[in-house]
């Protein structure tokens, strides 16, 4: 059977994606899609989606619709997660509610979210229909619980990590594992061997969101493509800023409460003085640590997967380049 490389596989769906026709009125509803679906990205969910067909079937272009539906759903939340996190660069250029507006970002995000569903039904055989439906939608709505503990966690000071683990898992891990078990379902795996690439899937996005709150904070702003220190500008209660609570003492934990409580300041200041006391309570080789290890379990259930070593090669070296990404 011929197993094709991420990079193959990348070049084919990002000319698919390319392909989708978009320019049409009205245009202040399509050409933010086709700004944000232009602007590229990793592809990571599509890819991981033909990787794990290609386990089991080697003609992946037939999956390609559903491959652009996963991709268009995560851009979807993209672009309402960027209103949310007050985000204004994505991928190296402004976001879409500083490009047009806010009221663009919602609509156009909310349209998104319905041609992902269109393209997910789009030539998906009737056997598997109502399996891959269903792990769509929960997966799309488990994205939107994530989302939810995010936002609340922002105003609690108690988040413990259990608390982080679950929020990253609902609104990173399971879109990824979700793509991974559609891609599966379509190449007719088994259930054990369906189940086990979610599972891994899971386990590679904890590390990949681990991975993401890392290069928010020690990013090269110009490679990462996003701005540097959002996350600490909003309270987000990451692993990294959760382990600084836990472990900063007296006076070092008293300035991390003060800023967290901060309302008038100069952004980059304090982007400075948190990222000083991480530096400082060591919890940049803690994070880098966890990310390893959630890497490393991940790649046990990928061995478990009932296919010959050979053909997983390419997930795995795929995985394995996420963890060691810096965009
Ligand atoms: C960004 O996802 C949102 C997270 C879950 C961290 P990606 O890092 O996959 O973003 P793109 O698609 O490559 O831009
Ligand atoms: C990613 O969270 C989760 C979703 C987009 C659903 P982030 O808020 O960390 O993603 P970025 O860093 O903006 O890409
Ligand atoms: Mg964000
Ligand atoms: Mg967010
Ligand atoms: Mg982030």
């Amino acid at each position: 059977m011929k197993q094709q490389t991420s990079k193959e596989l990348l070049s084919q769906i990002h000319a698919y994606i390319e392909s989708l026709p978009y320019s049409h009125d009205p245009k202040g509803l399509y050409d933010p899609i086709e700004y944000v679906l232009g602007l590229g990205g990793k592809r990571l969910r599509p890819v991981l989606m033909l990787l794990a067909y290609n386990l089991f079937k080697e003609d992946v272009e037939t999956i390609f619709s559903q491959a652009a539906a996963i991709e268009t759903y995560h851009n979807f939340t993209l672009l309402h997660d960027d209103l949310m996190d007050k985000a204004d660069m994505r991928r190296g250029k402004p976001t879409v509610h500083k490009k047009w507006d806010e009221n663009t970002a919602i609509l156009s995000g909310d349209a998104m979210l319905i041609l992902s569903y269109q393209f997910m039904m789009q030539g998906c055989p009737q056997a598997c229909m109502k399996q891959v439906m269903e792990v769509f939608s929960r997966t799309a709505l488990e994205v939107c619980d994530g989302q939810q503990w995010d936002m609340e966690f922002e105003l609690r000071e108690d988040v413990t990590v259990e608390e982080y683990m679950e929020m990253i898992r609902l609104k990173t891990s399971v879109l990824l594992a979700g793509a991974l078990k559609i891609g599966a379902i379509l190449g007719g795996a088994s259930e054990k061997d369906a189940q086990l690439l979610y599972d891994f899937g899971i386990k590679a996005g904890l590390a990949f969101q681990l991975q993401d709150d890392y290069l928010d904070v020690y990013g090269d702003p110009k490679v990462f493509g996003k701005n540097i220190g959002g996350d600490i500008l909003c309270n987000k209660k990451t692993f990294m800023l959760i382990t600084a609570l836990e472990k900063a003492d007296g006076e070092t934990r008293a300035c991390l409460q003060n800023w967290l409580k901060a309302e008038h300041y100069e952004p980059a200041q304090k982007i400075e003085a948190v990222t000083t006391i991480y530096n400082k309570v060591g919890v940049r080789d803690i994070c880098r640590d966890k990310i390893d290890e959630y890497y490393k379990e991940s790649v046990c259930l990928l061995n478990e997967v009932g296919v010959d070593a050979s053909y997983k090669k390419n997930l795995a070296d795929f995985v394995l380049g996420l963890m060691n990404r810096n965009l």
